[in-house]
């Protein structure tokens, strides 16, 4: 995929709109492990990726809001007055953004804009998360409001969930806005207290193997997967009030309160919590330079994700067993929400060309789609392009 040319957004926004606008990018994201601990109140460690989604924008002296996309060919025509769902999906985390600021109280103009994207749409990148980070940076930055970056992730999270109906927790967003070049980020989802890992990998790469599966299934079996921690933490809470999230929860409590009521539940349970220590050793790996032991812990979270929280899919699930066999992979799973998108593998620089083109022409063997690669290095958050 090419990356975006800023002259080039900013000619399309021009011949659009007959106005000079400023340019916004807010990048996608990794997560080394950490998955579906966000929303347990748990650990992740995203890190922002060298891939955004672009915004050019100007205000209005009116109400009007104009949007435009190079990647869809809808176009969006409203007023900041009615801010209600639209058919156009893209749109409505705009107008889920607009409606987050204005519920606290900033009022806008309207504004024309331009979005375009050098980020897989579905991969399991976060493409929504960076979309709604660029829009709410660049209407702070446009109508000088004081919104700080933590707020703005909140208002992408509060968009997603009243305008996509993805009860998501708060990692990709901020992911996107807190990146920092060549580290990843270890949050604490709970207190959002964040510290910086730095990722010294000389002799190794990060790379995404896009499995090319759209997750349909994904936003459903998300809200279903929050919903049966909920449950399990409803059940363990009857005899132990004190437990606020699943991270207070250990593994005894799962199986006396939750185990006994229903096995699925527990399963869900466990993954959560099994996963949240694993990623605490991690960070004790990366400050160690062990980047063996860091891939071991990878594919123990692909594990977890596939056969206890059950959100793998066969192709996703392929790739990682064949990562397993080769010497040149330290470890590799995964990505995202799951039933599709990438899979994350930490491979030896030198090695990862030859075993990409193996595996890729044994994936289109088994299953008849192209495997995607992308090598990936963490990245600095949201920004405005000075041109
Ligand atoms: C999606 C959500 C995130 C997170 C991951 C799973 O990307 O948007 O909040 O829950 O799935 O870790």
């Amino acid at each position: 995929m090419e990356t975006i040319q800023f002259s080039q957004l900013s000619a399309a926004f021009e011949g659009c709109f007959g106005a000079p606008p400023r340019l916004f990018r807010s990048p996608g994201r990794i997560n080394l492990i950490g998955e579906h601990t966000d929303y347990n109140e748990g650990y992740v460690l995203p890190a922002a990726i060298g891939r955004y989604v672009y915004v050019a924008m100007a205000p209005r002296d009116d109400g009007l809001i104009r949007l435009r996309s190079m990647d869809f060919p809808e176009a969006y025509e409203g007023h900041v007055d009615n801010l209600a769902v639209c058919d156009i999906s893209w749109a409505n985390y705009v107008l889920g953004i607009l409606h987050g600021m204005q519920a606290r109280g900033l009022s806008c103009r309207g504004f024309d804009a331009f979005f375009a994207a050098d980020l897989p749409v579905g991969a399991g990148l976060s493409s929504s998360a960076a979309l709604c980070c660029a829009a709410a940076f660049g209407l702070n930055a446009l109508f000088d409001w004081p919104l700080h970056r933590l707020e703005m992730a909140e208002l992408a999270q509060g968009a997603e969930h009243r305008y996509a109906g993805v009860l998501c927790g708060i990692m990709d967003p901020f992911a996107s806005l807190f990146g920092r070049e060549g580290h990843f980020i270890r949050l604490d989802c709970r207190s959002r207290a964040h510290t910086y890992i730095p990722f010294l990998t000389e002799h190794y790469q990060l790379t995404l193997l896009n499995t090319n599966v759209k997750h349909h299934l994904a936003s459903s079996a998300y809200n279903q997967r929050r919903q049966e921690c909920a449950q399990g933490l409803a059940w363990i809470q009857a005899h132990m009030p004190a437990a606020s999230s699943l991270r207070e929860v250990t593994m005894e409590m799962i199986d006396r309160y939750v185990a006994v009521r229903d096995e699925t539940t527990a399963r869900r349970c466990r993954y959560v919590v099994a996963e949240n220590q694993r990623l605490l050793q991690l960070c004790e790996d990366l400050q160690r330079g062990d980047l063996a032991a860091a891939g071991a812990k990878m594919y123990e979270t692909h594990a977890g994700l596939s056969q206890q929280y059950e959100v793998s899919c066969p192709e996703a699930d392929f790739l990682v067993s064949h990562a397993q066999t080769a010497p040149a992979v330290l470890g590799a799973r995964m990505m995202g929400g799951g039933f599709g998108g990438c899979i994350l593998a930490l491979v030896a620089r030198e090695k990862a060309a030859a075993w990409e083109q193996d595996l890729g022409n044994r994936y289109e063997d088994a299953f008849g789609k192209t495997l995607s690669t992308l090598s990936v290095h963490p990245a600095d958050g949201t920004s405005e392009m000075l041109i």
